[in-house]
């Protein structure tokens, strides 16, 4: 059996659709058009195409959409009192901070500064609280990206129905693993989290009828880990030298020996990718009715 190919692209263009519908009704209704404005310090280079997509996609379903560029060696006191207009401005519902930030600057206290409303990285403790606790809440893009992904994967059980999964999520950092795993928990999987340190791996993996690989490690998950007919998201996005001197992207799945066991495999890229920016432009859409009091699900 080869596995079906989970298209990412078309599913995030399906999402972006529906935010561009809900974002006519906010403009047409309540005469509120969201805006994201999108920090980034530094010149990483990859966040500077992660921010000029944010940018393209935030404008392209009709929202206002800004881009603060700091310099390097801006200190953590201007770019908290630059966060401090955005939190006070009234056309900006959602802030983004790409990271990573240099070294001299706190992430945990730049998150923390951010109106808990208007984080649409759903990053801020208070929000990683009510994920915690099951409250309403803004949750992290990628991770609510995964979720949709899976329930994708199982529309055939009661329009994707996760219930008595076993859910396996390799990986536990504060942006994909630990939110996933309570995202996937509300779905009333069984979940397990498993990282570097976790004793007879590939066995456990091998329970999963989901397994989500979030470790940064290019190609680690084998197919062999994957029990037959299980759903596999992967989350990482790695480059590894390629032919001619050139370099191409993978997961930290080894896509061609798992898509022969899995039912289901997202690809790398055109996976989990375009779901993030998807999720981030739904998250500022909900952001934008929090502050406004709209109700965003009769939307
Ligand atoms: N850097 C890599 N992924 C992300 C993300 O989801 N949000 C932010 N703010 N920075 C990132």
């Amino acid at each position: 059996m080869v596995a079906y190919i989970i298209d990412g692209k078309a599913i995030a263009a399906a999402i972006r659709a529906e935010t561009a519908r809900q974002v006519e009704v906010l403009v047409r209704d309540y005469n509120l058009i969201p805006g994201l404005a999108v920090v980034r310090v530094g010149e990483d280079p990859a966040s500077e195409v992660y921010v000029r997509n944010k940018v393209r996609s935030t404008q392209e379903v009709g929202m206002h959409s800004w881009e603060h560029h700091l310099p390097a060696d801006v200190s953590q006191e201007t770019l908290l009192r630059k966060l401090d207009k955005l939190n006070e401005d009234h056309a900006v519902h959602g802030i983004l901070v790409q990271l990573p930030l240099p070294s001299h600057i706190s992430e945990e206290a730049v998150i923390k500064h951010i109106r808990v409303e208007k984080d649409v990285d759903g990053f801020h403790i208070e929000n990683a609280g009510k994920l915690m606790t099951g409250q309403e809440g803004l949750f992290p893009c990628t991770p609510v990206g995964c979720v949709m992904l899976a329930k994708h994967c199982f529309q055939h059980r009661s329009q994707g129905d996760l219930s008595g999964l076993h859910a396996v999520v390799v990986g536990r950092s504060n942006i994909v693993g630990k939110p996933l795993s309570l995202l996937l928990l509300r779905e009333n999987c069984t979940v397990t989290i498993a990282h570097s340190r976790t004793a007879h791996l590939p066995e456990l993996c091998r329970t999963a009828d989901i397994l989500v690989a979030a470790v940064g490690r290019p190609q680690m998950i084998k197919g062999d880990w994957v029990k037959p007919g299980a759903v596999v998201i992967d989350v990482g996005i790695n480059r590894i030298p390629g032919e001619g001197g050139k370099t191409r992207l993978v997961g930290d799945v080894d896509f061609e020996s798992a898509k022969e066991v899995a039912a289901a495999i997202t690809p790398v890229p055109g996976g989990v990718g375009p779901m993030t920016i998807a999720c981030l432009l739904a998250n500022t859409v909900k952001a934008a009715c929090l502050q406004r009091s709209v109700d965003y699900g009769t939307l």
